[in-house]
C-alpha cells in the first residue's frame, strides 16, 4: 500500500474542463467595451497569476504533515492548473477581435519573475494567501449577483467564469492553512496583503487603460461611465462591495471559512450541472 492510499479524499474535487473561445462576441459583457474589457483584463492575470499560487504552495508542501491538507494541496493544485490552462484558451476570443490578452500575460510572467528573485517563500505565500482572498471574494459576488452575470452574453464565458467562481471559494482556505500550518505569523500576512493590493490595483489599472486605447474606447466616455459605476458604485459596486471582506482579512484572527459559502457553492454546482 502506498502512503497516498491511506490519506482521506481531498475536501474538494479537480473538475477537468476544456473551453473553446470561438464566435463570441468582442462586447461579451454588458455589450459594453469597459466590463469587457475589465473581464477581460482579470482574466489575462490568471495563467502565470496561478502557476504562481501553485509555486507559493508546492514549494512548502513537504513541510505540511496534517492528511487531509497534504490531499487538499493536491486538489488546490489541479484546480489552480486548470483555471490557468483554461484561461490561457480564453485568448482564442482575444486573438479573434486583435484584443493582445498573450502580450499582458507575459508581463505579469516578467513582474512575478522579479517578484520572485526579491522575496522569500514565507513572503511569496503570504502574497497567495492575499490574492486567493481577493480571488474568493470577487468570486463570491459572481455567484450572487445575478444582475452582473446575467449580463453575460456568451454562454461558454458564463460557464468559465461561473465554473472558476465555484471553485475559488471551494478551495480559499488551502494557500492559508499552508500558510499557518508552516508557521507563518500576522506581521507578514498583513504586509504582504498590503504590498499586494497596490501591486493588483496598479496592475488592473494599467492594463485597463492599455486595453480601452489599443481598443480605440479610451474617450468613449459613455462607457467609462457605464463601467465605473458597476465597479465602484456604493451601494452595489463590484469592487465597492470587496471592500468589507478586504478590510476583514487585517482581523488578528482572520480565516477564509470564517465567511460560509457552501451553500452558494452547493446551488451553483446544481446549476452548472456539476455532478460532484
Ligand atoms: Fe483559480
Ligand atoms: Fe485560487
Amino acid at each position: 500500500m502506498t502512503a497516498n492510499t491511506s490519506l482521506p479524499p481531498a475536501s474538494f474535487p479537480v473538475r477537468r474542463m476544456d473551453f473553446s473561445f470561438a464566435q463570441t462576441d468582442k462586447y461579451w459583457f454588458a455589450e459594453d467595451p469597459f466590463m469587457s474589457h475589465f473581464m477581460n483584463n482579470l482574466s489575462s492575470l490568471f495563467p502565470y497569476g496561478e502557476k504562481f499560487f501553485v509555486d507559493s504552495v508546492r514549494a512548502v508542501r513537504d513541510q505540511v504533515t496534517d492528511p487531509q491538507l497534504k490531499k487538499d494541496i493536491s486538489a488546490f493544485i489541479g484546480q489552480e492548473a486548470m483555471h490557468s490552462k483554461e484561461h490561457a484558451a480564453y485568448n482564442d476570443y482575444a486573438a479573434e477581435h486583435g484584443i493582445d490578452l498573450e502580450r499582458l500575460e507575459l508581463r505579469i510572467k516578467v513582474l512575478l519573475e522579479w517578484m520572485t528573485r526579491f522575496s522569500t517563500q514565507k513572503q511569496r505565500l503570504a502574497a497567495t494567501c492575499a490574492l486567493e482572498h481577493f480571488t474568493a471574494t470577487m468570486a463570491e459576488q459572481l455567484l450572487q449577483r445575478e444582475d452582473l452575470t446575467t449580463q453575460m452574453n456568451d454562454a461558454k464565458l458564463y460557464q468559465l467564469w461561473m465554473w472558476h467562481a465555484i471553485e475559488e471559494n471551494e478551495h480559499k482556505a488551502v494557500a492559508y492553512d499552508v500558510y499557518q500550518a508552516t508557521g507563518g505569523g500576522y506581521f507578514t500576512r498583513v504586509l504582504m496583503m498590503a504590498i499586494t493590493t497596490l501591486t493588483f490595483f496598479g496592475v488592473i489599472g494599467w492594463f485597463q487603460l492599455h486595453l480601452l486605447r489599443k481598443d480605440g474606447q479610451l474617450f468613449n466616455w459613455r462607457s467609462w461611465k457605464k463601467g465605473l459605476g458597476m465597479l465602484l458604485g456604493l451601494r452595489n459596486g463590484f469592487l465597492s462591495r470587496l471592500l468589507l471582506p478586504y478590510l476583514d482579512y487585517y482581523r488578528p484572527g482572520f480565516h477564509p471559512n470564517d465567511h460560509d459559502t457552501r451553500h452558494l457553492e452547493q446551488d451553483w454546482r446544481q446549476r452548472l450541472g456539476f455532478s460532484d
